[in-house]
């Protein structure tokens, strides 16, 4: 009993000793409240930021981006957190990229008809494969082919132009059937 008592009181004695080492400087001149708390959180680095912080540094994104439908969707949606590419304004990680067959998943994760709370309009759904039947190409084929993956709607606008058609003709009855 004597030697489990003194060792706990020697435990307890080396704890009160080392505390301060570990609590930062205004710990307890307001109680449980610490200024200083308030600005460590202030100085740190947001993980997530705007598509406005993205484009400061991607002006060739940013002329196709801005003017397409994709304009308000975040960057980060597609490609990841701001923290994981940039610190102190320089390149610290490559951002993912998605490529290929991913980018059909990436894009019904929002665009898919079998989601049917989304309401028409406030975004356009699709099905898949139908919606690429419908325009006669094959089930393998993927969707940045014939969509702009940051402005989706920015070659079909340009193929109607090119036949002539006004800008909000449906293209499939005249260009595909
Ligand atoms: C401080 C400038 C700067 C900011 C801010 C910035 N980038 Fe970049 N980004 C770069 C540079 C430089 C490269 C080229 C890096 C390389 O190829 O080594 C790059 C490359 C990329 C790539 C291509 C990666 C690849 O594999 O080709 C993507 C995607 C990307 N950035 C997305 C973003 C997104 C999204 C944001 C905002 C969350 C962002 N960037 C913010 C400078 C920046
Ligand atoms: C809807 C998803 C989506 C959004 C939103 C998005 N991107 Fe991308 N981004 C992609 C995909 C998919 C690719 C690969 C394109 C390909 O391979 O055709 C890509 C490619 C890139 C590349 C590399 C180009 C290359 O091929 O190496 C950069 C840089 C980039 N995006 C930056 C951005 C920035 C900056 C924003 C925000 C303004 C943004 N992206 C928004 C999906 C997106
Ligand atoms: C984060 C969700 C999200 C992702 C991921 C996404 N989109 Fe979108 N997309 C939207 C929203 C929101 C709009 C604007 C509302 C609308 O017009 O449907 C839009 C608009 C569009 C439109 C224009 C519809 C119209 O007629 O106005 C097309 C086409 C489109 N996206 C294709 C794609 C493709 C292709 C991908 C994959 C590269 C993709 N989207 C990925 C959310 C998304
Ligand atoms: C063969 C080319 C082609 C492919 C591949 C393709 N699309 Fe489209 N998509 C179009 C055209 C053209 C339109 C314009 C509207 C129309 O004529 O139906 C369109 C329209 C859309 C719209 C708007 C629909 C509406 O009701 O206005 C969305 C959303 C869309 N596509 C998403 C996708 C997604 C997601 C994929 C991949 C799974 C994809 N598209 C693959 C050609 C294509």
């Amino acid at each position: 009993m004597v030697r489990i008592i003194l060792t706990l009181a020697g435990v307890m004695v080396l704890g009160l000793s080392l505390r301060p080492l570990f609590l930062p400087p205004e710990f307890g001149e307001h109680g449980y409240y610490r200024p200083g708390a308030v600005s460590d959180e202030a100085n740190r680095q947001a993980r997530n930021m705007t598509t406005e912080s993205c484009l400061e540094c991607h002006p060739l994104i940013r002329k196709i981006h801005v003017a397409g439908v994709h304009k308000d969707i975040s960057c980060e949606f597609c490609h990841g957190a701001y923290a994981d590419h940039i610190k102190r304004d320089t390149v610290v990680g490559i951002m993912p990229v998605v490529r290929g067959e991913n980018i059909r998943t990436l894009c019904l994760r929002c665009h898919n008809k079998i989601v049917q709370a989304r309401p028409p309009e406030m975004i356009k759904l699709v099905g898949y494969p139908e919606h690429q039947t419908d325009k006669k190409v094959r089930r393998e084929h993927v969707c940045n082919e014939c969509h702009h993956v940051h402005a989706p709607m920015k070659w079909v606008h340009e193929a109607r132009e090119m036949m002539g058609l006004p800008k909000d003709q449906e293209v499939h009855s005249s260009w595909t059937k």
